[in-house]
């Protein structure tokens, strides 16, 4: 077969994902392999569609290979997807399969993402290897990466792949009123001494949709609110995984993100974010908005503060997305205020989250975690302990608020 690995590490051929394919390709050498590193040529995929068709349509069998980047993809993978679905190619005789590392957070929103988009696209579906990202160091990891591959080709040949629910095409969205009354605060007045950010990509909305619901909403808060279009903000690219930030929390880029997002959007008392549904996500600029936030490690800084979010699509037929805006909330340790969406009656369920916005932040409420929040800490807890020599900042900041809760 004619395999071609797309390797969505940033990190090129230094990734440890990949380091996993290097395995499997040396105990499987009868095919022929190919790899695209678009993690780390984004830009060069993006200006020349030629360099990665070719191989795409000659391909048997593509396996994502990748890390687990905050809950889902890194962006440039991201980004990737979203340029193999405008390529026109048909895949319906291909096959298709993936292989994470990761430290299991939330690897299964990862793989539920690419799953669904390669549905979309047609390929036939085999279930993918989300390995540790130390696996490969153990007899045993050695072993699942190998009996992986083998259940891979076994499947091929039996002609076998994954039966998922049919893609559901969206109905039609409303438009919602962007002019409404301000919610009104007990004593009549506005308080502008708190403030909301609403954070948000317009580079998908049609018909200014999602611009009106922002505009909605603001009008309705009684505090100060103010819209950050992160379409304009000029990123040089996406995380690089490099660790740069580890120690003092400065990414390497110097675009300025960093200080925009702590004295911009963390100060908030509580942050909104605004999206399109694009390819069962919030779209690879949010993706990348995401994962430079690593910059702030696994401290959950903005904890106590609600979020909210404003949603443009059919988030009836999204059930991984909707499954990612609560665990993210639940990890944050922020109160879920709600998700108002213009598929049925924008208004009332953007008014709606604008009043229980305004409840949360006068009477701080904050439910305990769930299963989703508790899960994810431990994994922070024990991943932040054994690597508290290299993120130094991550270890100050656990041990200050008790997040060392080992029995
Ligand atoms: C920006 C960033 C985000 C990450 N997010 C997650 C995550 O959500 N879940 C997880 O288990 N690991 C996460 N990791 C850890 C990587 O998945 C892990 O180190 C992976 O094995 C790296 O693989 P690579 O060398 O192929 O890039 C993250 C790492 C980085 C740099």
């Amino acid at each position: 077969m004619n395999i071609l690995i797309v390797n969505g590490s940033p990190t090129g051929k230094n990734s440890i994902t990949l380091c996993t394919l290097r395995y499997i390709k040396k105990h499987f050498p009868d095919h022929n392999y190919k790899v695209l590193h678009v993690g780390q040529q984004i830009r060069k995929m993006e200006n020349d569609k030629d360099f990665w068709m070719r191989p795409l349509k000659a391909a048997d069998l593509v396996i994502f290979s990748y890390p687990v980047y905050t809950f889902l993809v890194p962006s440039q993978l991201h980004r990737f997807v979203e340029l193999m679905k405008e390529s026109g190619i048909d895949f319906s005789e291909k096959y298709a399969t993936q292989v994470s590392t990761s430290l299991h957070f939330y690897d299964i929103t990862a793989h539920n993402f690419i799953e669904e988009n390669l549905n979309d696209m047609g390929f036939k579906i085999i279930r993918g290897l989300s390995a540790d990202m130390e696996d490969l160091l153990h007899e045993k990891g050695q072993k699942e990466a190998l009996g992986f591959f083998d259940n891979v080709l076994w499947n091929i040949k039996e002609g076998f792949s994954r039966d998922l629910p049919k893609t559901i095409k969206p109905g039609k969205l409303k438009k919602c009123n962007s002019l409404a009354e301000p919610l009104k605060l007990k004593a009549g007045a506005s308080d502008k001494s708190k403030r909301i950010v609403i954070v948000a990509d317009f580079s998908n909305s049609s018909d200014n949709r999602l611009e009106n619901m922002c505009v909605r909403l603001k009008s309705r808060l009684p505090y100060e609110t103010e819209i950050v279009d992160i379409g304009k903000f000029p990123f040089t690219g996406g995380c690089l995984g490099c660790f740069n930030c580890a120690a003092d929390g400065k990414c390497i880029y110097k675009d300025g993100f960093d200080t925009f997002l702590r004295e911009h959007i963390q100060s908030a008392d509580a942050t909104v974010y605004a999206y399109t549904i694009k390819d069962h996500s919030m779209g690879y600029r949010f993706k990348m908005f995401d994962d430079r936030q690593f910059c702030n490690g696994h401290r959950t800084v903005t904890m106590g503060k609600p979020v909210g979010y404003l949603v443009d699509g059919c988030l009836d037929a999204e059930e991984n997305l909707r499954l990612l805006m609560e665990a993210r909330a639940q990890v944050g340790g922020n109160p879920l205020s709600g998700i108002a969406t213009n598929q049925y009656n924008p208004d009332k369920e953007i008014d709606k989250l604008a009043a229980t916005l305004f409840y949360d932040v006068e009477k701080g409420y904050l439910p305990p975690k769930n299963f989703y929040g508790v899960g994810g800490m431990k994994i922070f807890r024990d991943l932040i302990w054994q690597m508290q020599g290299l993120m130094r900042e991550d270890h100050k900041f656990y041990k200050k608020h008790k997040f060392y809760d080992f029995p």
